[in-house]
């Protein structure tokens, strides 16, 4: 079963190399800009299940390549959300479904992240 998509910001406000944060029905999510476009995923760093940032917005390190969680610099790689580096090498942080229409963002929970919601 699909969900609905949700309507999280106006495509010009993700900015180049940075985030933005939402939620979906209670999940804190976030939606980050790099060269390759935009990619979404729910704001649970697989070490401790916290939130990766500290600073709104800021999800990426110092040369934009990579997600870094703040708590204890785990590094993930923007595209795919795998974790390179840190205390959870090898894991995943959560995907969202992200899609574009009318100058805004759309993004949809997965059928298992809205069960957890
Ligand atoms: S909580 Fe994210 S690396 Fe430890």
């Amino acid at each position: 079963m699909k969900t609905a998509w949700h309507d999280v910001a106006a495509t010009d406000a993700v900015p180049e190399n940075g985030g933005l944060e939402f939620r979906i029905d209670g999940t804190p999510g976030f939606i980050i800009r790099t060269g390759r476009g935009l990619q979404a995923y729910v704001n649970r760093c697989p070490h401790l299940g916290i939130e990766l940032n500290w600073m709104p917005g800021r999800f990426l390190e110092a040369s934009g390549c990579f997600i870094q969680c703040a708590t204890h610099g785990a590094l993930f790689t923007p595209e795919t959300g795998h974790c390179i580096a840190g205390p959870c090498q090898g894991e995943n942080l959560s995907p969202l479904e992200v899609s574009k229409a009318d100058g805004r963002v759309l993004v949809r929970l997965s059928p298992e992240r809205q069960a957890e919601a």
